[in-house]
């Protein structure tokens, strides 16, 4: 089956399977359906959004990963991007990431933030790949005692 349309769009409550699997597949402390409900209809702050690809005709469409993150006045976070495992390094990530990057710089956001597992290096290059530098180390920062790497980049659309 080939996919033609890539589309990422605003998160809604029927992709919730879909991007719990995800979830459920990508992280060691996954967040449950309470939480992903909280972003969208409670946190003002919170943009959450998927990615869904959908075949020529649109007869099938996946949600495929997600991405969520805040904006307080100029600056940005990134709290959560996953892309399902069996689709990962086919640029869908980058393509999430370039729509929160046009997103911040159409709200005049200045820096965009985020923490990232010591240990995870396929997202640190990935970050690092968007232009992301390594500011510092906050030790023991997740619940089981691994260290975060606090990356940073400022918004222009040079990357
Ligand atoms: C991080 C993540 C979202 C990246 O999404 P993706 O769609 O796989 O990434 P892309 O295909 O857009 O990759 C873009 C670039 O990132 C880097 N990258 C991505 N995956 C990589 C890997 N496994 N190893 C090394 N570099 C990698 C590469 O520079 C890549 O460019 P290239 O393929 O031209 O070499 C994805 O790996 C993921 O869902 N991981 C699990 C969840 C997670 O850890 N999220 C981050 C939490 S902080």
């Amino acid at each position: 089956m080939e996919f033609l349309h890539i589309t990422v769009r605003e998160m809604e409550e029927k992709d919730l399977p879909a991007v719990l699997e995800v979830e459920n597949l990508c992280f060691k402390k996954p967040w449950e359906k309470k939480d992903f409900l909280y972003e969208m209809h409670e946190n003002a702050y919170s943009n959450p959004w998927v990615i869904e690809l959908g075949n020529n005709d649109e007869s099938i469409v996946s949600v495929v990963g997600f991405c969520i993150y805040w904006q307080t006045f100029d600056s940005a976070t990134i709290c959560q991007i996953a892309v399902h495992p069996t689709l990962q390094r086919k640029q869908l990530g980058s393509v999430m990431m370039d729509e929160i990057i046009t997103d911040c710089y159409a709200k005049k956001v200045q820096t965009l933030t985020l923490e990232v597992r010591k240990s995870n290096l396929k997202a640190i290059n990935f970050y690092k790949k968007h232009g992301f530098n390594e500011v510092v180390v906050k030790p023991h920062y997740y619940e089981d005692g691994e260290d975060a790497i606090y990356m940073m980049r400022k918004v222009d659309l040079t990357f």
